[in-house]
């Protein structure tokens, strides 16, 4: 593999790109618009900006990432990429309507991956010409820094292509682990549960989010607790994961809480909108 496209410039498409081209691919990454995109670059900017000052990220890193990142609003750009990873928000039209685009336009053999966090790979696969092409690469958050990938194989996924996705997640530093195509994979099964335990605590009067917070943090040794990882990861991904989880299994622990639903229909979606549980708008 040589050129890598990746759809979305958000929390894990900038990540992703990032990452696929300080590691020596040339990659190009795509957005809705102008505005979002450059929020995006900001962000790698801004990360490996950080990096270099705590003396995680070196100069030739910087200059790969230079060299190699292109971006564009136009989905053509990615036309002759040789993996196109999707990191579009999570919704299951959405994801539909992007690979039905990125099936008519990049090469029979491209390999084409989800980074959905639960949607199945098998249904996003009807939409593309030759579905053993398919892949599900489930990268984690923040992506520099999580080792772990899931690589997803949907019904038709071919063993070359899981094979492939496998190397290529290990080329760019990740520990990837195999995974059959059932709802939210491995992490997100343990995960989601978790998260949507500690907003039924809060929204019960069990707990507030920052004593949640400090239970797991200091009683488990967890780095963050689970209210904080959930601003984090995104209210709203978060609600969307446990939406399909819930249609597929119809087991109560899957069923979002009414507060995680008025919270995401308020739009209070976490760091990326300025507030979730707790504020992060600039005073
Ligand atoms: N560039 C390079 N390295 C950086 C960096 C940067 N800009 N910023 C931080 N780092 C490095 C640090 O140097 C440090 O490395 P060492 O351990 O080698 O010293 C490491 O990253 C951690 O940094 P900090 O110690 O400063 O940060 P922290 O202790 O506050 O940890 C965190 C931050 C890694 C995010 C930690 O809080 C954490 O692990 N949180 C949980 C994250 C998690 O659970 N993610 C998964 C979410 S679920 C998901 O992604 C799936 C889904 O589908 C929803
Ligand atoms: P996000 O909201 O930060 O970013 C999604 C981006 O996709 C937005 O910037 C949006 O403008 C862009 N987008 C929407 N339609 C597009 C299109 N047609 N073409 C190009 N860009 C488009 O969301 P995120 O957290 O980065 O999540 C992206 C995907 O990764 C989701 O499937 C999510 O489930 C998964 N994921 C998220 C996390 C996490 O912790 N947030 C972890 C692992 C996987």
């Amino acid at each position: 593999m040589k050129k890598v496209g990746v759809i979305g410039c958000g929390l894990m498409g900038s990540g992703i790109a990032q990452m696929s081209a300080l590691n020596g691919y040339t990659t190009v990454v795509v957005e809705v618009n102008e505005e979002i995109l450059k929020k995006g670059l900001a962000s790698i900017q801004d990360w490996l900006e950080k990096g270099k000052k705590r003396g995680k990220v070196t100069d030739e890193q910087i200059e790969a990432v230079r060299k190699n990142l292109s971006s564009s609003t136009q989905v053509n750009a990615v036309k002759d990429c040789d993996i196109v990873i999707e990191a579009v928000t999570e919704n299951t039209e959405l994801k539909k309507k992007v690979f039905k685009q990125l099936s008519d336009l990049v090469r029979d053999d491209a390999i084409l991956a989800t980074n959905t966090s639960s949607i199945s790979v098998t249904e996003l696969a009807t939409v593309v010409k030759n579905p053993e092409r398919m892949v599900g690469m489930h990268f984690f958050n923040p992506v520099p820094i999580m080792k772990l990938v899931e690589i997803i194989r949907g019904l038709a996924t071919t063993d070359a292509v899981m094979a492939a996705s496998r190397e290529f997640a290990l080329s760019l530093g990740k520990e990837p682990i195999t995974c059959p195509d059932t709802p939210a994979f491995v992490v997100n099964k343990l995960l989601i549960p978790y998260l949507l335990d500690a907003v039924r605590m809060v929204q019960d009067g069990i707990a507030t989010p920052e004593d949640v917070d400090k239970a797991m943090v200091h009683g488990c040794g967890y780095p963050m607790g689970p209210i904080t990882l959930l601003d984090y990861v995104g209210l709203d991904t978060t609600l969307h994961a446990a939406d399909v989880m819930y249609a597929e299994f119809r087991e109560p622990k899957y069923a979002s809480p009414v507060l995680l639903r008025r919270m995401v229909q308020a739009g209070r979606w976490g760091r990326k909108s300025g507030r979730g549980f707790y504020s992060y708008e600039k005073r």
